[in-house]
């Protein structure tokens, strides 16, 4: 697959580039491929080098569940040096903070509003998950330099760098390619990593790069070269510029995000006894809190201490206290409060213990 992603549209004598909120990515005339070029190129702004091979990375994550059941969720797009290593925090006078606040001010809402749902942390961090995303990998995309703009305005990359990203994925449907093949979520089958190559191949004509985690499938990376810049110019799929397939040849788990496939079967409000935190010994430190209910994880707690099937789970910070601990989240103190889990300001703080 290829795009161009700027549409260029006339508003009576003003010309509009969609998606560019300040200044202009520099249009590019350059006609090499990034890794592929046969001479060296000068032009750093519409060719990308040493990061010639960019990968779109996504997220199957079950254990949490981050993301819709019926889609697969972004991790990020990364700039390797053609040969399958890479460059990290390249910039560290770029290592943005407050994305979600810099692309509100850029008047990105929808982009944030979609980025909430499918660019998710499995701690449920999503702001420092972005931040990380583009101080490791997009502060070393070369063609994003702000240098790169005509009338630059602060941190206009950043919001290119999400934007790419973005419509990037959209594109890359990995759920809806699978399932087409016959490959969907299961808590028993076991497929093959041909078949699923094979599946994927079918969308991008291209291998992919296929990892697993305890032998169950969590990450697909599609391998792009680009003509021009990342910001205007044209992602072709190719092969992976290394080998790091981290899946068995057969065996491969593709496991269904089972915490909120179905509807739970007690109150879906609020937390009772049956939403524990499971383990042995007193907790502390941070970390998310599953609701299990008859065994099985199906959901998450949120911050005031309700559980959703889906969303995005809270951090919580445990801290020991007498023989049990305590539990907080951005709320406030956890409690039982009227039979029910509540995290707010103003609660004295339950010691909980492990059962
Ligand atoms: C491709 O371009 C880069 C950047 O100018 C250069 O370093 C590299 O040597 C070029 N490759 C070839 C085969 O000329």
């Amino acid at each position: 697959m290829s795009f161009s992603r700027f549409a260029k549209v006339a508003l009576g004598s003003v010309l509009v580039t969609l998606g560019v909120n300040a200044g202009t990515p520099l249009s590019c005339t350059n006609t090499q491929i990034s890794c592929k070029n046969t001479t060296a190129v000068a032009d750093s702004c519409c060719f990308n080098s040493p990061g010639g091979q960019l990968l779109l990375t996504q997220f199957w994550d079950t254990d949490p569940v981050t993301g819709p059941v019926d889609s697969w969720t972004i991790h990020g797009l990364w700039p390797d040096k053609c040969d399958g290593t890479y460059d990290a925090n390249c910039d560290s006078s770029r290592a943005y903070t407050g994305i979600a606040g810099i692309l509100t001010a850029a008047g990105q809402t929808s982009l944030l509003s979609y980025m909430q749902t499918y660019w998710k942390d499995y701690n449920g961090d999503d702001e420092s998950f972005w931040e990380h995303e583009w101080s490791k990998h997009g502060t070393c995309i070369n063609t994003l330099n702000p240098s790169c703009y005509t009338g630059y305005t602060a941190k206009e990359e950043l919001v290119n760098f999400f934007e790419v990203t973005v419509q990037l994925f959209k594109g890359l449907d990995t759920y809806k390619t699978l399932t087409a093949a016959g490959i969907t979520p299961s808590t028993s089958k076991t497929y093959t990593s041909a078949e699923i190559q094979a599946a994927l191949k079918a969308a991008t004509g291209h291998t992919v790069t296929l990892g697993c985690s305890n032998g169950a499938l969590n990450e697909v990376w599609y391998h792009f070269n680009v003509k021009g810049s990342v910001s205007t110019g044209e992602f072709i799929a190719t092969e992976p510029d290394g080998t790091k397939s981290t899946c068995a040849a057969s065996g491969v788990k593709y496991l269904p995000k089972s915490g909120a496939t179905t509807s739970p079967t007690t109150s879906p409000t609020k937390t009772s006894s049956a939403a524990v935190p499971t383990g042995t010994g007193i907790f502390s430190g941070s970390g998310y809190l599953n609701a299990i209910i008859g065994g099985a994880i199906k959901g998450c707690i949120i911050g005031a201490g309700t559980w959703y099937t889906t969303g995005t789970c809270a951090s919580f910070t445990a801290a020991a206290s007498g023989s049990g601990f305590t539990l907080s989240s951005s709320k406030g103190a956890c409690a039982i409060v009227n039979g029910a889990l509540s995290c707010a300001s103003g609660n004295t703080a339950t010691v909980f213990t492990v059962c």
